[in-house]
């Protein structure tokens, strides 16, 4: 059956991909509370309908740090992408490229920064503190010598997050009964052991080249985490991080109005409102839930982004109307890439922008740039966030 919309691409992905990455991609941590809300509370916001309107032009462009966006949706930054589908990297950068929209890469992919600039174009480029700073600063002249326009700063994950379905996985696990469930896992997916384990190439995080001997399986890659991201950062290091990047820099995983304005006076670009897709701090808010009060409370000094359960157009335009400048969309296009590749990822972005054609035609939205508050039912009936 064709795919037709994300929940689709999400079971295609689950048959395609051994049960440890697909748990890995769907997973939130300890009891899911976080990503289930993430989702939940997106599906209560309420759009208003609005008829005769004339909505036969609608605009989807958006300007962000000195690009142009055929609409407000990012790729976000996934780690190990090129282990859901052969270079899905380079795949996930391709589909974006053709949409229009930007490609974000992590400090965890398995492609680097240098591959995907030059099959496609300079992605986004996302960053975790590394202890070893001597490491951090030929990274990020690597990042600037690639062309990434943009920095992306998680900021979310001083420490790894701690998830049920990885632990029952054996992911972190280095004994030989777990590496061999996982090795029976992937002969159980013959089709993505083809494409991944046999034509993908090695299994290393290219941009970690240099950071540690021996970094070729899964467990090994958690146990490097643990022992080398820099849970001592602090809002000073902020100051180390500008030094070496003179380009648009972006804070990924605030979700408190008081470090949204310490993000406002450390002289940022942007701010991503996000709890990192469920995967950090279970019981924390939905992103959806925090945005309104964090895009008021830095006003236009900022650019605000937010990611968190966004599925669908829809959930865009609803995000828009809290007052974000556009979204990142992080399952939604690795369920697709680990489905179908580039061309499942491709798809996506086309629903993306068909639900939100259809999401403005019948809010009498005509661009993007004007959504806001009125876009959405409050009062009586409202299932949104807070009351005008
Ligand atoms: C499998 C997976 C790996 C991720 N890896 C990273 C990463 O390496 N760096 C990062 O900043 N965020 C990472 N994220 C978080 C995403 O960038 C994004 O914040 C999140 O997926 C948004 O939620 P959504 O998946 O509901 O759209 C990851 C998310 C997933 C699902």
């Amino acid at each position: 059956m064709r795919p037709v919309s994300v929940a689709d691409y999400r079971l295609a992905a689950r048959r395609r991909l051994p049960r440890v990455l697909f748990d890995y991609i769907d997973g939130g941590a300890y009891g899911e509370r976080t990503l289930a809300a993430n989702t939940e509370d997106l599906a209560r916001v309420t759009l208003r309908q609005r008829v005769l309107r004339d909505v036969s032009r609608l605009d989807f462009g958006v300007e962000l740090f000195g690009q142009t966006l055929s609409m407000p949706v990012i790729l976000a930054p996934v780690g190990l992408s090129g282990l859901y589908a052969r270079r899905g990297e380079i795949q996930g950068a391709r589909a974006a490229a053709r949409a229009g929209v930007p490609f974000s890469l992590s400090t965890m992919g398995v492609a680097t920064a240098a591959e995907v600039a030059k099959a496609v174009a300079p992605p986004w480029y996302q960053l975790y503190m590394i202890k070893d700073r001597g490491f951090m600063s030929e990274l990020m002249a690597r990042v600037r010598e690639a062309g990434c326009p943009v920095l992306y700063f998680t900021v979310d994950l001083p420490v790894p997050g701690s998830r049920y379905r990885d632990a029952r996985h054996g992911m972190t696990d280095p004994r030989l009964a777990a590496r061999l469930r996982q090795a029976m896992d992937g002969l159980a997916h013959p089709a993505w052991l083809w494409d991944v384990r046999v034509r993908g190439g090695a299994w290393t995080l290219g941009n970690l080249a240099g950071a540690g001997e021996g970094l070729t399986s899964l467990n090994q890659f958690w146990s490097w985490i643990g022992r080398q991201f820099d849970a001592s950062i602090t809002w000073k290091d902020i100051d180390w991080v500008r030094e070496r990047w003179p380009g648009p820099l972006v804070l990924k995983g605030v979700l408190d109005v008081e470090d949204a304005r310490a993000a406002r006076a450390c002289g940022v670009d942007g701010i991503v409102v996000s709890n990192h897709g469920g995967r950090q701090l279970d019981g924390a808010p939905s992103s959806i839930s925090v945005l309104e009060e964090i895009a008021q409370a830095v006003g236009s000094d900022l650019s605000v982004l937010m990611d968190g359960g966004v599925r669908s157009g829809l959930d865009v335009l609803k995000a828009l109307s809290l007052g974000a400048r556009a979204c990142l969309i992080g399952r939604a296009w690795v369920y697709a890439l680990g489905a179908r590749g580039e061309e499942g990822v491709t798809r996506v972005l086309d629903l993306f922008r068909q639900e939100l054609r259809m999401a403005m035609s019948l809010t009498g939205c005509t661009s993007v740039r004007e959504a806001g508050p009125n876009l959405l039912m409050r009062g009586k009936f409202e299932s949104g966030f807070g009351t005008d």
